[in-house]
């Protein structure tokens, strides 16, 4: 065999290719680690802090619940399958031996469910340091639900408008608190039409339902903000980037087989809930409020039509109209 041969086939084995993909994911992993805040300088302690998680039992929700538990933070895993939830909490539990943690059954496309929660949580805790908005669905065909919803606007919009809302008074007791929505880069790509929040209005399909209810989320942040002003508790919103989570469960399999794939080369959840935590957590983010993160933690500008006023004020009321806020609580 000739020099070049044994040269060639040296490069184009199937060994060589390994080691090409090993070195990519490698780089891949080493710019995750540079980009990324440092968790372990931050030395926030959370003792005597009431934390709520929702969608606490999977993917980043259950990453940023253990972390909040680890730093004494007493934290509300608000789950809507109590196995599931019970599940995620014994995880918990076994990984730091002093979590303070407790299950919360809700379900956030039920504005029902989330009147019942909210009005247990007060009881429990009058006063709230961290709400964190993570709970989302994706990959759902329009669907109403029977309070005559659309499923994912519900889901990953009114729900936690709702929520957040229910839970205000409690926030401002804290005197100093936060709340995080946990967004995604894929708004760019969705668009506000309050008509989408009871499945009306132009059809979308089951990808561009998420974007656009994942925009309104942060149209949402600012006005929230802008109403919030002065009264301690400050609200942003996060884009973790892409990651391998239980996200994609209700797509197609081709799908699923493609995410699979290329879980190799995106963020674990450990690694994609760091912006959240950075939100969360970071001792600079004290007093800033209505603003939108990047994946890289820094702020960015959030689409143009999320940085409308007026849209914003206008989808306010009807998210108020919809859900009955005032009226019932
Ligand atoms: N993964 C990504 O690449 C990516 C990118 C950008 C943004 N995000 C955002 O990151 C957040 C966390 O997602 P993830 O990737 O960690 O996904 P995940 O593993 O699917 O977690 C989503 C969580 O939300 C819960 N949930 C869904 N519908 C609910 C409802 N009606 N009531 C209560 N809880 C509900 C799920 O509970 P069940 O287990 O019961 O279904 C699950 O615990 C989401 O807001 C997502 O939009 C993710
Ligand atoms: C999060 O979004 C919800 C609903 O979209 C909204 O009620 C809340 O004010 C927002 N909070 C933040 C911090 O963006
Ligand atoms: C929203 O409602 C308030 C109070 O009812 C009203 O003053 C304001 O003009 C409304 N804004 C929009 C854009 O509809």
């Amino acid at each position: 065999m000739s020099l070049w041969s044994q040269f060639s086939s040296l490069v184009w084995g199937p060994g060589s290719v390994l080691i090409l993909v090993l070195l990519l994911r490698l780089s891949v992993q080493l710019w995750h680690k540079s980009h990324l805040w440092d968790l372990q300088c931050c030395s926030t302690d959370l003792t005597g802090k009431v934390a709520v998680v929702t969608g606490a039992n999977s993917g980043m929700g259950k990453v940023v619940s253990q972390e909040l538990a680890r730093r004494g933070a007493r934290v509300i895993l608000a789950c809507r399958s109590r196995e599931r939830g019970q599940q995620a909490l014994a995880e918990i539990q076994a990984a730091s031996k002093d979590a303070c943690l407790l299950l919360g059954e809700v379900d956030l496309s039920s504005m029902a469910s989330i009147r019942t929660f909210a009005r247990w949580l007060l009881e429990e805790y009058p006063e709230i340091h961290l709400l964190v908005n993570n709970a989302a669905i994706c990959g759902f065909p329009k669907t109403l639900t029977p309070e005559g919803l659309e499923l994912t606007f519900a889901t990953n919009y009114v729900g936690p408008f709702l929520l957040t809302n229910l839970l205000q008074g409690a926030l401002q007791r804290a005197e100093s608190a936060r709340v995080v929505n946990v967004s995604s880069f894929t708004q760019e790509r969705g668009y506000i039409d309050e008509e989408h929040l009871t499945g009306a209005g132009r059809p979308l399909t089951f990808n561009q339902n998420y974007y656009c209810s994942k925009l309104l989320l942060t149209s949402f942040t600012g006005e929230l903000a802008r109403r919030l002003q002065g009264t301690g508790v400050t609200v942003n919103s996060v884009d973790p980037g892409v990651v391998y989570t239980e996200i994609m469960k209700h797509f197609s399999w081709s799908y699923r087989l493609l995410f699979k794939l290329s879980s190799f080369f995106i963020k674990d959840p450990k690694q994609g809930a760091i912006p959240i935590l950075y939100l969360s957590l970071a001792k600079e983010l004290d007093g800033i409020s209505g603003k939108y993160f990047s994946s890289s933690c820094v702020i960015t500008h959030p689409p143009k039509a999320a940085q409308d006023h007026l849209v914003a004020q206008s989808l306010w009321n009807a998210s108020v109209q919809l859900t009955n806020l005032g009226k019932m609580d």
